[in-house]
């Protein structure tokens, strides 16, 4: 069987900002696949390519087999359902109108035992009669959720889906997401809260910079690094005149003044770093070693990977 989703040697510029640099991977049915990375580094381009909103330079994108920027595109369009980052909808419509509207792009006529379906299972039934400008951000934010599943995509992507949204709702909608998944939709989520994306995702690819960084099953991400980061705090003032940590020693986040994360290859090497940190002119306050955090993790990795000016 096809993966759910294929990406292959996917470039894509605006002007001179290279948003996409050359990434693949590609997406097995069921998987509950998370894309993390900072803010700029290309998460929504790549997303919006598999929608179709955008053009990719170079490079290939399949879903569920189809190519979407070939003669296949409508069949890949009808396989996904897209939760953009953006709050878009037509203020004049009430929400089930929107939903009714969204089943007729697909061709659908009959479609209010699912559209109910939908509308309870993110706590909307309520609101199905009420106009897309009376509802709070976090209320539309539920409604794009629901527009990308009218036509049952086998796919359903959604960007930034909680970015604004209260801890209710987040679960709610997590727990909505779980069972589509549960019954066997593929899941593509990004998110920057990171505690979702280690609960929810099996698998996760970090972006920064326009490049995949990382990619690597969740439970194997938090195994690697479980003893191998260790958070420091040094005495401040340090020496005078003391190169910052994080420059002295590329392993080094600075997370907050004094207390860094160091990423240590290999546990036995734990020992090596701190006396090099001491050689360095530090003097180490508190020592804790990391587990289990994807923060943690996230930050050694992004700190591990290069820097791009061009
Ligand atoms: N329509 C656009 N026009 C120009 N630059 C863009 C456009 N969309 C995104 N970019 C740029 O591409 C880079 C990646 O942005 P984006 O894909 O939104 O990242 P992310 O979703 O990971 O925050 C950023 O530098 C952003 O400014
Ligand atoms: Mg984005």
């Amino acid at each position: 069987m096809r993966p759910a989703l294929e990406i292959d040697s996917v470039s894509k510029s605006f002007g001179a900002v290279k948003a996409v640099r050359n990434v693949s991977f590609s997406v097995p049915r069921g998987e509950f696949f998370g894309l993390l990375g900072p803010n700029g580094a290309g998460k929504t381009t790549l997303i919006n390519s598999v929608a179709g909103l955008c053009r990719v330079d170079s490079g290939s994108i399949k879903v569920m087999g189809y190519d979407v920027s070939s003669r296949d595109y409508q069949s890949a369009r009808r396989a996904i359902g897209v939760v953009p980052q953006e709050l878009v909808f037509d203020p004049f419509f009430s929400v089930r109108e929107t939903l009714e509207f969204q089943s007729g792009y697909f061709g659908i006529k009959k479609n209010d035992v699912w559209i109910d379906e939908i509308l309870s299972g993110l706590n909307l039934t309520d609101k199905a009669n009420a106009n897309m400008r009376s509802l709070s951000g976090g209320m539309k934010r539920r409604v794009l959720v629901a527009q990308a599943l009218v036509h049952r995509p086998p796919l359903i992507i959604l960007d930034e889906p909680t970015a604004g949204v209260d801890v209710d709702l987040r679960k709610n909608l997590w727990s909505f997401i779980q069972k589509l998944n549960d019954e066997g939709h593929t899941i593509v989520l990004t998110t920057h809260y990171l505690e979702e994306a280690e609960s929810l995702c099996s698998r996760i690819g970090m972006m920064k910079n326009g490049e995949l960084v990382m990619i690597e099953s969740t439970d194997l991400l938090l195994q690697r690094d479980k003893e191998c980061v260790i958070r420091l705090r040094v005495k401040q003032p340090a020496k005078e005149n003391l190169s910052p940590l994080e420059v002295l020693l590329p392993n080094a986040v600075c997370v907050e003044l004094g207390e860094y994360l160091v990423s240590v290859p290999n546990p036995s090497e734990v020992e090596d770093v701190l006396r090099l940190v001491r050689e360095l002119g530090y003097e180490i306050d508190t020592l804790e070693t990391e587990n289990e955090s994807l923060e943690d993790v996230f930050l050694s990795i992004m700190k591990a990977s290069p820097e791009r000016s061009e």
